[in-house]
This record gives structure tokens, C-alpha cells and sequence, in this order.
């Protein structure tokens, strides 16, 4: 079924006549006007998936309609039609942006070919917008806390150069996403940009990984491959976890980079790439130098524009957006109805530490959209490996005495699970001992740890 719509402009009644007739049995939408003030008159209060446009008209002459279409929508496809042999004309709208032309006389099949072809056109154009603004918005990097204001700051300043960048950070910290926003913002934009997880390929491949190999360099070579080197051409090359590079391939590495020229693995061809090198790392690189570990010539020529990713426990101002940000997020990938969180839930959330940082706190997200089925994540939802390791933030209990204030019974209740958790802890999970030593009936202390879900005692 087609159902596009398309607006036909032509002073000839009888050609809008017949081809709305034409069209219209193929099963498109077709609107038809006779000149372009009308034209621009439809555009404004409907746009059409494509435009047929007649050049020769009485009034507003079809170029100029044409020009002012192109500036104000310019997604939108037209296809111009001229009189016959008029190709300077034709030349003319092509320059202004015209999908395609036809010829008067009109001929059926050409023109259903062509109408089809630039409704395709139209939706792969639209497809590929939509995939843009999803993978921007898998990229987004939320966060309001002086640290993130910083570091887009210093982003937006380091992006339109072409300075070498090293970016530094625990496990899941945004490294890859700070490095996706440098590339978005900068001149190469468009161009690829090109990861290498120097940590993930076994060290036998990464020379054939990075530099690409001729057909039977090795066995398995079974063909020519282009490597990342290639591949990043005219873009960004990032290469990720490079402290984990064994010392050989760094000095690779680094002839490339002083040189800008390489070969591939099994060949005697020089090639030359133009990239932007990008590196991360969650290992303290200087420390890797004292050891011997990594090359020091290869880290000041990575590091020119270092970036350092704080963890997630040291803008703990952050999680409450985080938080709501994947909740969104997952439960609209999962079809549900978008959760909220309580504040009993919440705070438990910001005392928790997150050795893992945010990629820790999006995977339990994820799996509280997915396993709780009521609308609001409660306290009792968190999983309890959260609940136990808390990260105390005045006395023992873990309990914060400061805003947000809740009720009395409320922070009772935290109180008394906490306790009796460090307490369950302390005597490695025996009910017995636990409750002698609280002071309570074991049947009480097993109604209080199913009620405060802390039954795998952790
Ligand atoms: N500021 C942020 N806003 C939203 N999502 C974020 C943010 N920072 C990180 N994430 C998400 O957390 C996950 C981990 O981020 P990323 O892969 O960039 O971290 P990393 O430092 O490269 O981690 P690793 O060292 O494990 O490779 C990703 O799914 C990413 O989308
Ligand atoms: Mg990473």
C-alpha cells in the first residue's frame, strides 16, 4: 500500500487531471494545484512526502517556487517537470535541488518509476535521520554536577582541534562516551569514527586488527583486510583500555603515529592515513610507565588534552538524573510504562558506592524496569547486594541525617534494616545468633528479613 501523499502543481488542468488519476490508482495521496502561490499554501499547512512541480507556469515562475521550497523544507523531494528539450532549464533546477526532471510530453511508466524512486530515497533519508537521533540519544551524556559542567566544557573547547586526546577513568565511567561527544563535535564529524578495544583482541591479532593484512600474511589471512588504521581515515581512530597494548605493539603504535604512514601485516606497501587519535584508559598510565608496563614517549604523545572521568561516588548529584534518565530509557525499550522511584528507594541508591560507576547503576536500572512489575520502585525492590554495602555517610548505620527528610517511620524502618543486616553480617547469617544477640525471637528476626527482602543476607 502506498500511502504517500503528493502534491501536484500545474497550470494544465489536464495533465494534473490524468496523472492525479494515474497516481491515485497506484494508491498515493494526491493533492493538485494550478500555481505556486497555491503551492506554498498547501506546503504550509501540510507537507507532502513529495512535490511534481511544472516549470512553465503562468505567475510565480516554477524556478522560483522551487528555490523557496528547497529553502524552506529541504527534505522534501521534487520532481521538476520541464517542456521538452529544455535541458538549460532542467541544469538549473538540479542546481537548486531538484530530485529529478521529466519531459512533456509525460510518459506513464517513467513517471511512476521515478515518483517511486524518490519516495525511497525520501524514506532511507528519513530512516537514517531517525538512527541518527537514536544513536545521539544512546550517547547522551547526562549530568548536571560541576565535574560533567566541566567536562563539557572542556569537550566543546578540545573538539574543532585536531589534539591528540587520553582520556583517564575507572571502569564505566563515560570514557567512550566523552570520546563519541569529542568526535561529535569536531570537524570530522561526518567521518568515521573508528574503536579499537586494545583490551578485548588477543595480542597475536591486533597487529593485523590495527594495521590490516595482505592475502596469506598468515595462516588464516585468507584474504586482504583493510585495518583500523584504513578504516579511520579522514576520522577518528579511538583506541580504548590502551594500557592493556603489550609493549611490541606500543612501538608500533607509536612509529604510526610519529609517522603517519604504516603497512599491512604481510605487505610492503606504504600506506598513509590522516586520523585523530583518541585513547582511554582505566589504569593510572604513570604507574604503568614505573613499572615498565607502557612506553612513557607513547604516553606524552597521547597525552596532549588529557580528560579525566570522576566516578559515579564522587558526584553522587548526579544519580537522581541518571536514575530517572535510564528509567525512561528502559522502560521504553521494554514497552512498559515509564517507572518512577521512591525516595526511600532513591536513597539508598545515592549511598551506595558503585565500584562499577554507571554502567553498574544503568544495569541495575535495567533489571528493576524489567523485574518489578508495579509502577513505583520502592526500597524494598533494590536488590540487597546494593542494601548491604552501603557507603556509610555519617555514623555506621548508613543512615544520612540531612535533607531529604522523611518520617520518623520511615527512617525507623531504615534504621532497623541496616542493623539487623550488619548484624545478620557480623554472624555470618546465622538466625540463631543474630536474634540472641538483637535480643528478638528468631520467628520475628525471619518475618523482619522477609519484609526488608534480606533474605540472601548480603
Ligand atoms: N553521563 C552519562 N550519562 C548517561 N549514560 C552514561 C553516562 N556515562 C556513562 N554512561 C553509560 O554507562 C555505560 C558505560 O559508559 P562507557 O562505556 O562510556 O564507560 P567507560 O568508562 O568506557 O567504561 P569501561 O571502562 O568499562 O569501558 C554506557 O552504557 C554509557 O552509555
Ligand atoms: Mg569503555
Amino acid at each position: 500500500m502506498n500511502t504517500a501523499h503528493i502534491l501536484l502543481v500545474d497550470d494544465e488542468k489536464r495533465i494534473c487531471t490524468s496523472l492525479t488519476g494515474i497516481l491515485k490508482d497506484e494508491g498515493y495521496t494526491v493533492r493538485a494545484v494550478h500555481d505556486g502561490q497555491a503551492a506554498l499554501a498547501v506546503l504550509e499547512e501540510h507537507l507532502p512526502d513529495l512535490m511534481l512541480l511544472d516549470l512553465w507556469m503562468p505567475g510565480m515562475d516554477g524556478l522560483q517556487v522551487l528555490e523557496l521550497v528547497k529553502q524552506r523544507y529541504p527534505n522534501l523531494p521534487v520532481i521538476v517537470i520541464s517542456g521538452h528539450g529544455n535541458i538549460e532549464t532542467a541544469v538549473k533546477a538540479a542546481k537548486l535541488g531538484a530530485y529529478d526532471f521529466l519531459e512533456k510530453p509525460l510518459s506513464l511508466e517513467k513517471t511512476l518509476i521515478l515518483v517511486e524512486r524518490a519516495l525511497d530515497q525520501r524514506r532511507l533519508l528519513q530512516e537514517n535521520l531517525d538512527l541518527r537521533k537514536r544513536v545521539e540519544r544512546k550517547y547522551e551524556m547526562i549530568g548536571n554536577s560541576r565535574v560533567m559542567q566541566e567536562i563539557r566544557e572542556r569537550i566543546a573547547t578540545a573538539a574543532p582541534t585536531n589534539g591528540r586526546v587520553l582520556i583517564y577513568g575507572e571502569n564505566g565511567t563515560g570514557k567512550e562516551l566523552i570520546a563519541r561527544a569529542l568526535h561529535r563535535q569536531s570537524l570530522r564529524a561526518e567521518k568515521p569514527f573508528v574503536e579499537v578495544n586494545c583490551a578485548a583482541i588477543p595480542q597475536e591479532l591486533i597487529e593485523s586488527e590495527l594495521f590490516g593484512h595482505e592475502k596469506g600474511a598468515f595462516t588464516g589471512a585468507t584474504s586482504k583486510k583493510r585495518g583500523k588504521f584504513e578504516l579511520a581515515h579522514e576520522g577518528t581512530l579511538f583506541l580504548d583500555e590502551i594500557g592493556d597494548m603489550s609493549l611490541a605493539t606500543q612501538a608500533k603504535v607509536l612509529r604510526v603515529l610519529q609517522e603517519q604512514k604504516f603497512e599491512r601485516v604481510g605487505g610492503s606497501e606504504v600506506l598513509e592515513a590522516d586520523f585523530r587519535v583518541f585513547a582511554a584508559s582505566n589504569k593510572n598510565l604513570e604507574q604503568e610507565i614505573e613499572r615498565g608496563n607502557f612506553r612513557e614517549d607513547l604516553y606524552y604523545r597521547l597525552n596532549v588534552i588529557p580528560f579525566y572521568a570522576p566516578p559515579l561516588r564522587d558526584r553522587t548529584e548526579d544519580i537522581p538524573l541518571l536514575v530517572n534518565h535510564f528509567l525512561q530509557e528502559f522502560s521504553l525499550e521494554n514497552g512498559r510504562r515509564i517507572k518512577t522511584i521512591a525516595q526511600d528507594a532513591m536513597e539508598i541508591l545515592l549511598q551506595y558506592n558503585w565500584p562499577g560507576n554507571i554502567r553498574e547503576l544503568k544495569n541495575v536500572i535495567e533489571r528493576l524496569v524489567i523485574m518489578v512489575s508495579s509502577n513505583m520502585i520502592r526500597a524494598e525492590h533494590i536488590p540487597s547486594s546494593i542494601l548491604g554495602s552501603g557507603r556509610p555517610r555519617s555514623g555506621k548505620t548508613g543512615l544520612s541525617f540531612g535533607a531529604p527528610w522523611k518520617p520518623l517511620k520511615d527512617a525507623k524502618n531504615t534504621f532497623e534494616k541496616r542493623y539487623i543486616l550488619e548484624c545478620l553480617k557480623a554472624h555470618s547469617g546465622n538466625i540463631t545468633k543474630t536474634a540472641q544477640t538483637l535480643g528478638i525471637e528468631r520467628t520475628y528476626l525471619h518475618k523482619k528479613i522477609r519484609l526488608y527482602g534480606l533474605e540472601d543476607g548480603n
